[in-house]
């Protein structure tokens, strides 16, 4: 039997090792946290995108008592920069969150379903998307978007 060997790198470094320009998206995302609404599981996600243009976008996870209608702060954040600013590449997401102790502390990952979104935008705009996922302690940097996060994934290339 063959086998398909899968190699992902992720860099790990503290907040403050971060290159200004996505220092800046990291903290935009950070701050986000404080308008999600999360009234359900007190988990509060925090995300943002910076574009082509530069401009950097907010958007946090928005909860319901009907639990699946909610959406998770990556969707909100992408659906909304792309609903705002359908020609422009995504060229960077943060991705934070903070629960009734603060921030926290191991860097959070998005669920596949909105991995799957992130996919759906690089290729939309034909770009890779670099992803930081922040934790107090350390982040995540995945430089050569989400093919790292979401190996062996399904796009429009399987309805052709
Ligand atoms: N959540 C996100 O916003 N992003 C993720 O990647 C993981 C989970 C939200 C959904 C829900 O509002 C809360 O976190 C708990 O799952």
């Amino acid at each position: 039997m063959k086998e398909i060997v899968i190699n992902t790198t992720v860099k790990v470094c503290s907040v403050d090792e971060l290159p200004v320009a996505d220092r800046e998206v990291v903290d935009a995302a950070r701050a986000a946290t404080a308008n999600s609404y999360a009234v359900y599981s007190n988990f509060s996600v925090g995300a943002a995108v910076r574009l082509a243009g530069g401009t950097i976008v907010c958007g946090t996870n928005q909860e319901n008592a009907a639990y699946p209608s909610g959406l998770c702060a990556e969707r909100t954040t992408l659906f909304w920069a792309n609903s705002q600013y359908p020609t422009q590449a995504v060229e960077m997401l943060a991705i934070a969150a903070r629960t009734g102790q603060g921030e926290l502390a191991k860097p959070i990952p998005p669920c596949g379903a909105c991995r799957q979104v992130i996919l759906e935008t690089e290729k939309r705009f034909n770009k890779a998307i670099k992803i930081i996922l922040y934790g107090s302690k350390e982040c995540y940097v995945i430089e050569d978007g989400v093919k790292a996060l979401l190996p062996l994934s399904f796009d429009a290339g399987f309805l052709e």
